[in-house]
């Protein structure tokens, strides 16, 4: 069942590049270079009249809704929220049917998230869901959505499902954007056409497994790790940080990397391993800067960068290279080292990788 991987996490690492091939099926048209999603066809004008959009998710869900507000913004130009789903549901949140309310849930089943979706709908916004489990509680309770289509995800530690609905959530946004013309053609084409290789550029990382189970070697003493990114790279510390506490039990935390010098910073000696993702971007500069800060202070990094970047690479104690990609795509590639990351730590530290203590696959209770 494990097809011949010692852990569900890792097959599930592995399976992504045909789980997004799955979920791209039939909603990219490659000749044309087009996206379509069937819930943009038959729900056109509820979401097209859209003042706001607010994503409500838990968990590693919610951080791909971070990248899902990233990519509505700047494509569709329509303010977006994104919620934890408990804290939603408790604060008398404004809603109103100007609104439309974007569900993330891979189990479908997250008590939350339904409740979250149940007041929203009771407020008259619209609902479109995104999520994994087929026929499961939260797409039958919303008006919409997309199905993520990656399979069941048997591991505790989400992997396949927080690509797969990142992938949803851009081609959601393309879509969207296109329908109500505020993407410039070239740029909708390039996305397009780059998504659609992600798959490539996924197997091509995943390459880089053996490296990273070297220096996960290295780190397993550490008793806190700080992840650092910025733009749409911040999710994905913030997931990198989730994925390393809940398997292998180490005090992660996620923060966008300007914010170091605003506390964090004060952590960082010796023995404080950070992870950097410091690709060529538009913050490449900034993000060389905090790397520099870190290193005056003996701070440990551990850097993801562009193939070929040299400058990081004579600074850092350990790199890891990705291939380029375009940056509002750069979530779906960056956060594969990460997960095999924590992967690595837990086996290394011999801890239950496929089920870790304290943690079930749906949270059904809230
Ligand atoms: O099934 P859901 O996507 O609604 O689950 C939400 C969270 O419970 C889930 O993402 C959790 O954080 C994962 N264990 C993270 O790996």
């Amino acid at each position: 069942e494990k097809g011949g991987y010692d852990h569900f996490m890792l097959k599930e690492i592995f399976e992504q590049p045909e789980c997004l091939t799955n979920c791209m099926r039939g909603r990219i048209n490659v000749e044309a270079n087009h996206v379509t999603l069937s819930a943009l066809i038959d729900y056109r004008l509820q979401l097209l009249k859209a003042k706001r959009i607010v994503i409500v998710a838990c968990g590693t869900s919610w951080h791909a809704g971070l990248i899902g507000k990233q990519l509505i913004e700047s494509f569709c130009r329509i303010p977006c929220e994104v919620e934890y789903a408990s804290e939603f549901r408790y604060r008398n949140p404004v809603v109103t049917s100007d609104d439309v309310v974007i569900a993330i849930s891979q189990s479908g089943e997250t008590a939350d998230t339904l409740a979250a979706i149940q007041l929203a709908k009771e407020k008259g916004a619209f609902i479109y869901g995104i999520c994994n489990a087929i026929g499961s509680s939260i797409p039958r309770a919303t008006d919409t959505g997309t199905y993520i289509h990656v399979g069941p995800e048997i591991g505790v530690a989400s992997t396949k499902a927080f690509t797969g609905q990142v992938t949803v959530l851009t081609m959601f946004a393309l879509a969207l954007a296109d329908a109500k013309g505020t993407i410039n053609r070239d740029e909708y084409l390039k996305v397009v056409k780059e998504l659609n290789r992600v798959p490539e550029i996924i197997k091509e990382v995943l390459k880089s497994n053996e490296k990273v189970r070297d220096l996960a070697r290295t780190f397993t003493y550490a008793h806190n790790f700080l992840y650092l990114g910025r733009g749409y790279s911040y999710p994905v510390a913030l997931e990198g940080a989730l994925k390393l506490k809940e398997i292998s039990y180490i005090h992660a935390e996620g923060y966008p990397a300007a914010e170091m010098k605003h506390g964090p910073i004060a952590l960082i000696d010796s023995d404080m391993p950070v992870v950097v993702i410091a690709t060529h971007n538009a913050m490449y500069e900034k993000v060389l800067s905090n790397i520099q800060e870190i290193k005056a202070r003996q701070g440990r990094v551990i850097a993801l960068v562009s193939k070929g970047d040299n400058t990081i690479s004579r600074i850092a104690d350990e790199v890891i290279e990705l291939p380029d990609v375009l940056e509002c795509l750069e979530p779906l590639v960056a956060t594969i080292p990460l997960q095999l990351l924590a992967y690595h730590v837990a086996v290394c530290k011999g801890k239950n990788v496929d089920q870790p203590r304290n943690l079930a696959k749906s949270v059904t209770v809230e």
